[in-house]
């Protein structure tokens, strides 16, 4: 069949073959000699954005995807392997806590993840504040670092979904990035490939996360449990809130100090309850406890101190400076310190965490494209959160930069990022909606 012939299909509105499918992918991952050219996968690729694909379009195209490259087995190394993944958002450290945490209640976590992109944190980016640490190991390295610390945190290799690759890269030109079926086929190939039984998906929903709305969010969260289970991962999907920055740090090492933090049993009270509530999903999954015992699990694992101490051993296994854990001063610095503050007395009501992450982008902790490179010193705190109180002149953030020529745009997004009103804002929850 002729690729105008599949576009033809699904631009009718009609159901893809299989076969279909499998050649599309096929051309993904290798256009050369496939028959198809990247202007027959673009138009494909804008008919399932307008025409959308069905639960069983969507399974098979996530197989294929999956199988586009090469799909780690992990089958000699004893225990459940689970991950978790976030759909993005700003602030949001929690794989750096979580990680750890399920590794000490005896989940392997073989947890694969990606650099940080428009106004969204990587958890790559953040560990590359720590000297030396290591995202890119060999297999040997990966499977290592696995059996021993029972966690390993690195970056998607080459021959992992490679069509997911081509068609990411495709959609982001072309207009196609928010489709539900086509963001369920990319995030859950990459998963099937890693070699993992179970996962924990985090959908961020807010004006700083991919999903701006609930009904997105909600239709996200169901395709990725329905998908997951129909290629038999075990799935948990939690909608959490994206409005406001998770935790007070965002930027790299102002993140991992936080992340630091929460694993000595301090840091923010909604940093630590969604890694410990994430955790104890991973747990649940792995099979190791039910409901209320994982959450224990963790709890336990937290307070011991258990957690650190596997994140101390990751450090080390990759390469890093286990030493930040107790001095943070050996974590890249910036050299100039600004505050923006209150223009008034009253409730901080909002704080628009798309706007914050912009702003840690443009002090130069972000990047536009992939290959833009980024400085870990730069970031901003968050000094008050929504429902605290300031006076007038408190400072609202506090911003760690370097170029005196990016921070006054930085600043003028920041300053209006905020609002301060006479009456305290109704509590956010942790956890908006959960699909299992
Ligand atoms: N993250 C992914 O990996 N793929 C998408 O399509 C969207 C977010």
């Amino acid at each position: 069949m002729w690729p105008s012939d599949v576009i033809r299909i699904k631009r009718d509105h009609g159901e893809l073959a299989p076969e279909h499918i499998e050649a599309f992918v096929n051309a993904a991952a290798r256009l050369e000699g496939s028959g198809w050219e990247k202007y027959h996968l673009a138009a494909l690729l804008m008919a399932i954005y307008l025409n959308g694909l069905s639960p069983a379009e969507t399974a098979h195209l996530t197989l294929a995807m999956a199988n586009s490259g090469r799909r780690l087995d992990w089958s000699d190394l004893e225990g459940p392997k689970v991950d978790k993944h976030s759909s993005g958002g700003v602030g949001d450290k929690t794989s750096l806590i979580l990680g750890p945490l399920a590794a000490a209640c005896g989940v392997m976590v073989p947890m694969m993840s990606g650099r940080g992109l428009g106004h969204t944190g990587g958890t790559l980016d953040k560990l590359e504040a720590i000297p030396g640490f290591r995202v890119r190991l060999s297999a040997e390295e990966f499977r290592t670092a696995l059996r021993r610390v029972g966690l390993a945190l690195v970056g998607q290799t080459a021959d992992l979904a490679p069509a997911d690759r081509t068609l990411y890269a495709l959609r982001d030109v072309t207009a196609t990035v928010e489709s539900i079926p086509l963001i369920t086929a990319s995030i859950l190939s990459k998963k099937l490939a890693e070699g993992i039984s179970g996962l924990v998906m985090d959908v961020k929903c807010g004006v700083g996360a991919f999903m701006k709305t609930l009904p997105q969010a909600r239709a996200l969260a169901e395709s990725l449990v329905r998908i997951g289970i129909a290629n038999g991962l075990r799935m948990r999907a939690l909608i959490t809130p994206m409005d406001v920055p998770l935790g007070y740090a965002v930027g790299h090492t102002v993140e991992v100090i936080e992340a630091i933090e929460v694993l000595k049993g301090r840091g923010p009270h909604d940093v630590r309850e969604l890694s410990v509530l994430l955790a104890a999903r991973m747990v649940e999954l792995a099979g190791l406890a039910e409901a209320g015992a994982a959450e224990q699990k963790v709890r336990a694992a937290l307070a011991s101190g258990a957690g650190l101490d596997v994140f101390r051993r990751c450090i080390e296994q990759q390469g890093g400076d286990p030493g930040v854990i107790e001095d943070y001063h050996r974590l890249p610095t910036a050299p100039h310190t600004a505050t923006v503050v209150a223009p008034r007395a009253g409730f901080l009501t909002r704080m628009n965490a798309e706007d914050v992450g912009l702003a840690a982008m443009l002090v130069g902790g972000g990047r536009q494209r992939l290959e833009d490179d980024i400085d870990h010193a730069v970031g901003i705190l968050c000094r008050v959160k929504p429902g605290q109180a300031v006076r007038a002149g408190d400072a609202v953030y506090e911003v760690h930069y370097r170029d005196s020529a990016r921070w006054p745009e930085a600043r003028q997004r920041l300053e209006a990022s905020f609002t301060i009103a006479d009456v305290p804002p109704a509590e956010t929850p942790l956890v908006i909606d959960e699909f299992l």
